[in-house]
């Protein structure tokens, strides 16, 4: 469990530096992170390296005592280098280009720019490389953020024609595979393809979802290029990147292949994405201080996964943001909260963002440990809380990384893309309807692992797979191998690879171990709500419906009140018909979780529980006083059985 900090010292005067390594230090902050949007002062002038004020930036902190995190600088490319190679910048989809002037002016599949940034990364890395006190490296700083993964550029078109050739090795087996019969619009030869932006209506959706594959791809070598320089230069650090929450345009689990990185890292700023995502008006009135109590646990499981277990909270909320569209203050509580909550989920490391509030520029109205005037902010005195608490718990000087949970949710992002490019429905974001399993989960409750549908799935007693909009053969042989209860959802198995129907009807592969097919689908407006009735809990579905025909074999557990059966159930294997209104799902969850053997209690509202090793940790992002859980005979490490709004206990079971 330790702390760190992002710090700027390029923005700040020389003379202060000392003393904020010392503040620092004396607050219990053990990491630092530093330099990843310092470039123009690394090499104000093209082939010019600057080194001296990073050197004593880096020596002054190290001898401190705190250990570093060098950012790689990539995200901001200087003025000097968009006026020499102006093509750098992106094309959008509408076909004009960005303009220099904030960050993440740049075009991922720009070669200009990728030598430009193994460039700085050499330098870098050669120069710090083998520093004792820089124990991880970042690469560039939140891929993607502000919307920059696509570019329409003929830099990506170039690579695109290169990706596809890969892909299909000749035209025509495109041309039949994307069904360019359609439409007329066969292609001869692989140059004459072009980006799918800029069409009258929809593009092809297999043309947009390749283009989308492609862009992920793209976004994953671009950072592996930094990480070959890096393990050459920096053996022995950690290398990682700061991944954002709720983000979903590249395929999180393919760019952490192939040892491209040694921790997922994640920035987390819970109340500005509750503010930002697809939740019920209601549920942001009521969390608007303390955030949805699941926002920030959705990704710490999630990215424990694209970490292989190994995950950190690079940036963390430390007081009011600058960027949702609405900022406010969090309860007192929630900026020591949130860094127990990471912890409880596995993080090695919770750093804050920022260590002082910046008076000029962007981002001036975003908070940090430090008011501007270089007194704790608020937040910065419920870090210096948390820091002394864990420092005099011998508990968690000692505590082992969590064990696998017992329930798994699947989450892909192919799946993701599939439904943004074919919504057929206003309603329909596959990952809000994701959230909405994870968290009738967490109110009961449970622990959950998220995983990829490649991972090994056989040790899980409930596998929860909301939707999945290819299934293959390896996944129904983990259906059949295991013994596991396994939920699917709507819109599972629903298209092949190459984005079509499958032959046999939705939802294709599936059909061997639950004899059943999809007839036809319909998307709901609100004022089209076919109503059921699970277990004694009334609802509807919303958003989606499907028109299922069960086979003999297959058991009707719940219909509509229109007939059209709502839950499908052979042997171990259930299928929801429907995006059903969550009070349904937390239902059939339920029911599951029993046939698995996974005990469940329904929490009180805003109460979560998490498990790691001997503890169990609880958080109360409710507006009452609530009770938790523990038996009568719980010891506990932290706190007490009654949390007020924004408080957190431990405690050990005797
Ligand atoms: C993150 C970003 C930081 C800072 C922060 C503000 O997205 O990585 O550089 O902008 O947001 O909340």
């Amino acid at each position: 469990m330790q702390l760190g900090v992002c710090y700027y010292p390029e923005q700040w005067p020389r003379t202060m530096w000392a003393d904020d390594a010392k503040r620092m230090v004396e607050l219990g902050i053990t990491h630092v992170r530093i330099a990843e949007f310092a470039w123009s002062r690394m090499e104000p002038r093209a082939g010019e390296f600057v080194w001296e004020w990073l050197d004593e930036a880096v020596a002054t902190l190290a001898n401190a005592g705190l250990k570093l995190v060098l950012g790689t600088p990539t995200a901001s490319p200087p003025k000097w280098l968009i006026d020499a190679h102006p093509d750098v910048l992106p094309v959008r989809a509408d076909g004009t280009r960005w303009n220099f002037g904030s960050r993440r002016h740049y075009d991922v599949c720009s070669e200009i720019y990728r030598r430009e940034c193994l460039r700085i990364v050499s330098a870098m890395a050669e120069r710090y490389g083998r520093h004792a006190s820089i124990i991880a490296w970042q690469t560039d700083n939140e891929l993607g953020c502000h919307e920059t993964v696509p570019s329409y550029s003929p830099a990506a078109l170039a690579r695109f024609h290169a990706w596809l050739r890969r892909r299909y090795e000749t035209v025509d087996a495109l041309n039949r595979e994307w069904g360019n019969v359609f439409w007329s619009m066969e292609y001869a030869s692989f140059e004459a393809i072009e980006l799918p932006n800029l069409t009258p209506t929809d593009a092809n959706p297999i043309h947009l979802l390749d283009f989308r594959r492609f862009m992920s791809d793209e976004v994953a070598s671009f950072h592996r290029e930094q990480v070959d320089v890096l393990r050459r230069y920096a053996p022995t650090a950690d290398v990682l990147h700061n991944f954002m929450g709720f983000f979903t345009t590249f395929d999180h689990y393919r760019f952490a292949e192939n040892n491209s990185l040694d921790v997922a890292a994640w920035d987390s700023y819970p109340i500005a994405r509750t503010e930002s995502i697809a939740l019920p008006e209601e549920q942001k009135a009521r969390y608007a201080r303390t955030a949805h109590p699941d926002v920030s646990a959705f990704d710490h499981d999630r990215y424990r996964a694209i970490g292989r277990g190994r995950f950190w909270v690079m940036e963390q909320q430390a007081g009011p943001v600058n960027w949702a569209p609405w900022n406010p203050v969090p309860a007192k509580g929630m900026v020591r909260l949130w860094a127990y909550e990471a912890f409880a989920h596995g993080a090695e490391l919770v750093s804050y963002f920022r260590w002082r509030q910046c008076p000029y520029a962007q981002e001036q109205m975003h908070s940090g440990l430090n008011l501007p005037n270089n007194e704790l902010s608020p937040g910065g005195l419920e870090v210096q809380q948390a820091a002394r608490e864990i420092a005099s718990i011998p508990e968690f000087a000692r505590l082992d990384a969590p064990t696998q949970a017992a329930t798994a949710v699947v989450f892909d992002y192919e799946t993701q893309w599939m439904f943004e490019i074919q919504r057929h429905g206003k309603g329909f974001d596959y990952q809000a309807l994701v959230f909405d399993y994870y968290e009738s989960l967490r109110e009961l409750g449970l622990d959950v692992d998220i995983v990829s549908s490649k991972a090994d799935l056989s040790s899980y007693r409930l596998v929860v797979v909301p939707s999945l909009a290819v299934i293959d053969d390896a996944l129904v042989a983990q259906v059949e191998r295991g013994s596991a209860q396994w939920v699917f959802g709507p819109r599972s198995g629903s298209k092949t690879e190459a984005f079509a129907i499958p032959q046999q009807l939705p939802p294709g592969a599936l059909q061997r171990v639950l004899p059943m097919q999809v007839l036809e689908v319909e998307s709901l407006r609100a004022s089209l709500a076919p109503a059921v009735s699970i277990d004694g809990v009334d609802g509807i579905a919303m958003h989606w419906r499907e028109h299922v025909r069960a086979n003999s074999e297959t058991r009707v557990d719940a219909q509509f009140a229109d007939t059209w059966p709502a839950i499908l159930t052979h042997g171990r294997v259930r299928y929801v018909a429907a995006w059903l209104s969550h009070a349904l799902h937390r239902a059939v969850l339920q029911r599951a979780a029993q046939e698995a053997g996974i005990a469940t209690q329904l929490l009180p509202e805003g109460l979560r529980i998490r498990r790691r090793a001997d503890l169990t940790f609880a958080f109360n992002f409710g507006a009452q006083q609530v009770q938790v859980p523990a038996p009568a005979n719980a010891t506990f490490v932290l706190g007490q059985p009654q949390l007020r709004t924004g408080d957190v206990c431990a405690w050990k079971d005797a």
